[in-house]
């Protein structure tokens, strides 16, 4: 089942903050919808955002009743401004809104439905690409893990965080189609709880043994020489490797390279922004008190009492022993090896 499609001229998708209770999906009729699931993460993850703003572009198109091209694309600014403000960091939202954008501004239409087919039929491409591009970065990521091995993971970044199959927990996808016996260890993920939550869902989907960790496990077990492999996945990757993720990211990268344990981001080209020379110029998103102090309406404190909230981090790219992207690993220098493979170059 896939994360986001389109059926019948609404947006369908999984109600993420149900999981793992309840396998709950939600239709939304208008782009408004669509960027309001996207900020209140009933839809979430990086290339599952990106392929949401799409959709929501294509019903942005239907819900204007502009009659002429140039009247329809005014329209669609609108809504790709709308869009492209839902969440901040993962680079993939706006990634896929602006390749829609170009292909209408750039494009040479006869008629306003003449977009409107196009948005879809492009938004649906990128979608599809979604998939097949975790199913590639599955396989190279694949290699890493060996029978016996203990993988560390954190965040969500399963089918649930993309269209389908996953990034990093795509490539522990892959290598249990592959037969592999390993075990994973999922961060719980606080804040939000994604690892303890979704992550743990997907592998009881899947029957992958796995045991949920507090955050605060994840060196003990390092140390122990249980873990293996970390792997996680990004947001948004700057030009020299740096990348945002998950809050908690950075505090595992140098927990890994203290204790001589591979580290490796998966992350599609889509999420790597070369507009971006470092890890210090990524906005980082963040939210409300409440999701720290009231966890899904259980309160932990009083809500008066004060809490930060940064919804992720960022990683020098210096702890990082390679990016697992749909064209192989890319692997230091990342200045140059990540524009080769943002160029479709085989790495
Ligand atoms: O706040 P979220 O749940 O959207 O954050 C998700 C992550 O940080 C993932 O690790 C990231 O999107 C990459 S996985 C596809």
């Amino acid at each position: 089942m896939r994360t986001v499609e389109w059926v019948n001229g609404v947006v369908r998708m999984i109600d993420q903050k149900q999981i793992p209770w309840k396998l709950e999906l939600v239709d939304l009729p208008d782009y408004q919808a669509v960027a309001a699931s996207i900020t209140d993460m009933t839809v979430r993850g990086a290339p599952a955002i990106g392929a949401s703003a799409a959709f929501g572009m294509a019903l942005a198109a239907r819900q204007s009743s502009a009659g002429t091209p140039d009247g329809l694309i005014a329209d669609l600014r609108g809504a790709a401004q709308v869009l492209k403000a839902a969440r901040p960091t993962a680079v993939n939202l706006a990634w896929a809104v602006d390749r829609l954008m170009s292909l209408v501004e750039k494009g040479s239409y006869a008629s306003a439905d003449a977009i409107r087919e196009a948005l879809l039929n492009e938004s649906q491409r990128i979608a599809d690409e979604d998939v097949a591009i975790n199913q590639r970065m599955g396989a190279y990521g694949a290699d890493l893990i060996k029978d016996g091995d203990t993988v560390l993971h954190h965040c969500n970044t399963g089918s649930l965080a993309a269209v389908d199959y996953g990034t990093a927990l795509g490539v522990i996808r892959a290598a249990f189609e592959q037969g592999k016996k390993f075990h994973v260890l999922l961060d719980e993920t606080r804040p939000r709880l994604q690892g303890a939550r979704l992550s743990a869902w997907e592998m009881e989907q899947l029957g992958q043994p796995y045991d949920i960790l507090p955050d605060t496990a994840a060196g003990y077990y390092m140390r122990k020489g249980e873990v293996k492999l970390v792997l996680v996945g990004a947001d948004r990757v700057a030009g020299n490797g740096d990348f945002a993720n998950k809050i908690g990211t950075y505090q595992i990268a140098v927990l890994a390279k203290e204790n001589g344990i591979p580290f490796y981001t998966v992350a599609p080209t889509s999420t790597v922004d070369l507009a971006i020379q470092h890890g210090d110029e990524i906005p980082i998103e963040e939210r409300d008190k409440s999701e720290v102090l009231t966890p899904y309406g259980h309160p932990i404190t009083p809500p008066h009492f004060n809490a930060r909230n940064p919804a992720f981090d960022v990683t020098p790219h210096r702890y990082l022993s390679g990016i697992i992207t749909e064209h192989g690993i890319v692997r230091p220098p990342f200045e140059i090896n990540l524009r080769r493979a943002v160029a479709g170059e085989q790495m």
